[in-house]
């Protein structure tokens, strides 16, 4: 008789390159905390990407480059526990790969045991194939990252587009084909002209996830703040926001205060009634309040 072999509902790495083949594009959203993920996870969302953005989306710095490892981990555990069927992808922030293979893969390594990650996110080409190589024979799946790598935006003269020109297209063809052959599962192309992408795709056995790339790639990825209207400042033209919660939450939040300082709330059904008979066994002038207080539960 054959083995049967339980399923766990989880999307598989087999599962999104089939989509590509399909021509099914796959859906990507970045989430920082459990609530965020059993969301993503109810929406039909294929991979959670917990994006090194939530150094600046939920950390509140100027760039993703101060978020650390510990921090990082800590936020894939959350995610994790929200998001049951999407792939659960952690980025590995700016000096958790760089230094050298060892450090990568032990860093990776952490991803998945401690943070409970499906698999690892890695920016750029150059020594980052060595790098995708030994996480790769380490048993991890690893997506890769090129176009706009904000990790480097400094190297790159700012939060630009890239692959521009003719010159700089055909170098990240080759960063893609050399990510592909270094063992990546799938790769991000973030801000580059959509007849590039759209070729680099084309190119490819594995998906591509787009992100102000066009709607050739095999997938798209969002930030869970853009599409939701959480983000203050300034927001990529390539983001199309789908909600405004933003605005929602700060009118929730006028109201909660208005109603706390005219006692409008809490009202009586929003408190715990003593057991029957107790009140009265108060010293006198506290019973009103007693009658409205907790209990203990
Ligand atoms: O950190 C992030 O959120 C990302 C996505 C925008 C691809 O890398």
């Amino acid at each position: 008789m054959t083995p049967r072999i339980k399923s766990t509902g989880k999307i598989s790495l087999h599962e999104l390159a089939a989509m590509k083949q399909r021509g099914e594009k796959i859906a990507v959203v970045t989430a920082y905390d459990a609530p965020s993920g059993r969301i993503a996870d109810a929406a039909g969302l294929d991979i959670v990407l917990v994006g090194d953005s939530a150094a600046m989306t939920v950390l509140g710095h100027e760039s993703t480059v101060p978020v650390t490892v510990d921090e990082m981990i800590m936020l894939t555990r959350a995610v994790t526990r929200g998001a049951v069927r999407p792939l659960v992808v952690a980025d590995m922030p700016f000096g958790s790969f760089q230094i050298s293979d060892e450090v990568a893969l032990t860093n990776a390594v952490r991803f998945i045991k401690e943070g409970g990650a499906d698999g690892v996110k890695l920016e750029g080409a150059g020594t980052t194939l060595s790098r995708v190589a030994a996480l790769v024979d380490g048993g991890i799946p690893v997506v890769g990252h090129i176009g706009l790598t904000p990790q480097s935006a400094t190297m790159l003269g700012g939060y630009k587009p890239q692959g521009r020109t003719a010159t700089e297209a055909r170098r990240l063809h080759a960063d893609a084909l050399a990510l592909e052959a270094a063992g990546c599962f799938a790769l991000v192309i973030e801000a580059v002209p959509e007849p590039v992408a759209a070729h680099i795709t084309a190119a490819l056995r594995i998906p591509t996830i787009g992100i102000g790339s066009g709607a050739s790639c095999d997938g798209q990825v969002l930030v869970w703040h853009d599409v939701l209207g959480l983000t203050s400042g300034h927001v990529p033209r390539f983001v199309k926001q789908y909600a405004d919660l933003g605005t929602a939450a700060l009118a929730a939040l006028e109201a909660y205060v208005a109603d706390v300082r005219a006692s409008r709330f809490p009202e009586i059904k929003h408190t715990y009634p003593m057991v029957d008979g107790e009140a009265a066994r108060l010293p006198s002038g506290t019973t009103a309040a007693a009658s409205r207080g907790r209990s203990s539960d």
